[in-house]
């Protein structure tokens, strides 16, 4: 693992990333929307349709589900056409959250990666990876991640492995992140516990995104409650290992911007030319490994839109007190002032 870290210099290299460089985010997305074209392009439309209004019938069900989602060549299509870009927006947000703390893994375990949209999201974000691994039950989901990388804008992404597994039996192999994106909601709860524990096994850090929905947030708590459980850091969202401070009936969610394809935009019958992904996650490395960089540094988190007035920006936010509540920056501020003026719901108060 390469630590690229202000404070606290561990890494075995310079930190020259660190504030992060300008995102390669966009290109990536672009990118993933001409291979989804490539590659989705010769399934018969009605098909499709059909099988996306299945996968949003089931998306919006609460029950883990009896049989695999990914039924059929079909339905994977679907999912990569109608999912992957909002699942790669969400991905590419949360590790560009975790490398602004300074991670840089070299290797990646994508645990029920399926089509790989986390794949791409690290391949974007972060510098040292040298090596992928999307494991997943569904060979047809792996095949269309074959096909969807071939032209990809990285090496390293190029030459991605997918590789069948299931959970409970996963390849013994170790690596610097194991990432867990959109996968609990189709496991139950034992299930969910077993796998966490095997990403801990595994990784030296570990990523878990989950749908922005009070479940996917329950979801989320449960593994954030077993990291920190096991002596592991948090590296995102909270800014603290204290309870969630939310009140009942709030949950902790953010918003990743997703621009449509006029595919993405004729499968869901969507006029906008963008939508919102509201997702989940939380993020810690193990104890015991690299120096944190992260662990003392971590700002106030951004929980809503921040409101933007003359002369002063409010938001809500999380502190690393382990309290919830309202910060105003005003012009005063000065420079602090024009940085809040920029930061986003989801961004760290600056
Ligand atoms: C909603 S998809 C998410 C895919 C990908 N991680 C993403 O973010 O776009 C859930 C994935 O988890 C996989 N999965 C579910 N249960 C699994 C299991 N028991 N073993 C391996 N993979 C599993 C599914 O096959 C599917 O590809």
């Amino acid at each position: 693992m390469v630590w690229h870290a202000s404070r606290v210099s561990v890494g075995r290299l310079p930190s020259r990333r660190y504030p992060p460089r300008v995102s390669r985010t966009p290109e990536y997305a672009a990118a993933l929307r001409t291979a989804l074209r490539r590659a989705v392009g010769g399934v018969d439309e009605r098909e499709l349709t059909r099988a996306t209004e299945a996968l949003v019938a089931r998306y919006r069900s609460v029950a883990p589900a009896s049989a695999p989602i990914l039924a059929s060549r079909v339905h994977v299509a679907a999912y990569a056409a109608y999912r992957m870009p909002a699942t790669h927006a969400a991905l590419s947000r949360v590790l560009g959250a975790v490398a602004a703390h300074g991670l840089d893994p070299r290797s990646m375990l994508d645990f029920g990666g399926g089509t790989g949209a986390a794949a791409w999201a690290a391949a974007s974000v972060f510098e040292a990876l040298e090596s992928v691994t999307v494991l997943d039950q569904v060979e047809d989901a792996l095949a269309l991640g074959r096909e969807l990388v071939i032209d990809a804008p990285s090496p390293v992404l190029a030459r991605a492995r997918f590789q069948r597994a299931r959970a409970g039996a996963w390849p013994e192999v170790r690596a610097d992140l194991v990432t867990v994106s959109y996968v609990l909601s189709e496991l139950d709860e034992r299930q969910q516990d077993a796998l966490v524990a095997d990403a801990m096994q595994r990784g030296q850090a570990v990523v878990v995104v989950e749908p922005g929905t009070p479940d996917g947030y329950t979801r989320v708590l449960r593994v954030r409650t077993a990291l920190i459980a096991a002596g592991w850091t948090l590296l995102g969202p909270c800014p603290h290992a204290a309870d969630c401070p939310l009140t009942k009936g709030d949950w902790c969610h953010f918003a990743a911007r997703v621009n449509r394809s006029a595919e993405h935009r004729r499968l869901k019958g969507a006029e906008l030319s963008y939508e919102d992904e509201k997702f989940s996650w939380v993020a810690a490395v193990a104890p015991g490994g690299a120096e944190l960089p992260a662990a003392e540094t971590l700002s106030a988190r951004i929980l809503r839109h921040p409101l933007k007035r003359r002369g002063f920006v409010e938001f809500q936010v999380c502190r690393p007190d382990g309290s919830a509540g309202r910060e105003v920056v005003s012009k005063k501020a000065g420079e602090r002032y024009r940085r809040a003026r920029d930061a986003e719901w989801g961004d760290e108060l600056p």
